[in-house]
């Protein structure tokens, strides 16, 4: 098997040492397996700024989608109207789960290269008479970093609940959840806590949350009966990925070992720099501008000035040791390089030495 890096969002490079974690079978109903989650859930509600007095986190198996079908399916009433913001293929998700569910929706699409303002939240809001409001951090499909503080604001303002998927940026951007008048926020265990792929997590607001009883529309991603279940003991309510959760335990220390929020941010902001900084120089162009990029994943233009093939690059790449992203704009052709996961300066400066190799072979 070819051993690669991942420059991918998620599932990321982990280190060795979360990887070992999951060397140990863990059973579901023993007491220290529950305290693992009890202490879990409060590490992820101390990463959000928040108390558990006023906030809950609830973890959900499955990846990150079932997160996101977890809130929307469990969260908007059946008489509620939910508007979602939408500049990238995680918005027309949220959009489309919430079709699935025949929940009454006002899908919002925004230029891919632009965010959602407070503005077009105002707009929707009071045009439409919108009880929720749910839009992507950062959105993944091109790496822009939307604007939740202003958004947040205006929902605040309305009383209609927050909704935010914060799947590839919690954990590498802070997001204070009260201050952002954050209701609902989703992540996963494989993106910037660097644990690998299993469970989703929720981080709610109390007094919404328990007014969520009977309203899912689905009994294996109920979020109410899930954090019933959860907050009595830490036990779940159905069989839990325990070799994950162990892992997962481990990423959260490592992650406090780097510094935090703030020292994981560094990290990934300068591998961010520093591959922009080369990429350019070697004529390959951002998509996003740097003012609202995010630290976590880059996308670039296909270049003009070689015949360029992105499989074969892609291959060229991972033979020497990484794998990069395809993609994901319609109607352009763009590539995408992510910055998050056990990934160092050393590692950025190797890959560009690769590409560089690449190019020269166009070029001759
Ligand atoms: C912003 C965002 N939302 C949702 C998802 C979906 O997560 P998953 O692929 O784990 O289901 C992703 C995945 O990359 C994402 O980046």
């Amino acid at each position: 098997m070819v051993n690669y890096k991942l420059l991918t969002p998620g599932p990321l490079t982990t280190t060795r040492t979360v990887k070992e974690e999951m060397l140990t079978d863990h059973c579901t109903w023993d007491e220290d397996y529950k305290k693992i989650t009890r202490s879990i859930c409060s590490q992820l509600l101390e990463l959000a700024h928040v108390s558990d007095d006023e906030y809950a986190a609830v973890l959900m198996q499955g990846s990150g989608t079932f997160g996101v079908e977890s809130v929307i399916s469990s969260v908007v009433p059946e008489d509620g109207h939910l508007a979602v913001l939408i500049n990238g293929a995680y918005g027309r998700r949220i959009a489309q789960i919430a079709k699935y569910h025949k929940i009454n929706t006002e899908a919002i699409e925004i230029p891919y290269d632009r965010y959602p303002t407070a503005e077009d939240a105002e707009k929707v809001i009071t045009e439409c008479g919108i009880t929720h409001l749910a839009i992507v951090h950062c959105e993944t499909t091109t790496g822009i970093l939307n604007d939740i503080k202003s958004i947040g604001e205006v929902c605040k303002k309305h009383n209609v609940t927050f909704i935010v998927d914060a799947m590839s940026s919690f954990g590498a951007v802070d997001i204070p959840a009260a201050e952002y008048g954050i209701d609902f926020m989703i992540s996963s265990a494989n993106k910037c806590i660097q644990g690998v792929p299993g469970f989703s997590f929720i981080i709610a607001r109390k007094s919404k949350l328990m007014e969520c009883k009977g309203r899912a529309r689905s009994l294996s991603l109920d979020l109410y009966d899930q954090w019933e279940t959860m907050s009595k003991d830490g036990k779940w309510r159905f069989t839990s990925p325990t070799h994950v959760v162990l892992a997962f335990l481990k990423a959260l220390d490592e992650l406090k070992a780097e510094g935090g929020i703030l020292g994981r941010n560094k990290r990934y902001t300068d591998n961010h720099d520093m591959l922009v900084e080369k990429m350019n120089e070697m004529g390959f162009k951002a998509y996003i501008r740097p003012e609202i990029q995010s630290p976590i994943i880059t996308t670039f233009e296909y270049p003009e000035h070689i015949k360029f093939d992105f499989d074969d690059m892609y291959t060229f790449i991972k033979e020497r040791g990484y794998a990069i992203y395809p993609g994901k704009l319609d109607g352009m052709n763009t590539f995408r390089i992510g910055n998050i996961g056990e990934i160092y300066l050393d590692d950025i400066e190797k890959l560009c030495g690769i590409i560089k190799e690449y190019v020269n072979t166009k070029l001759s």
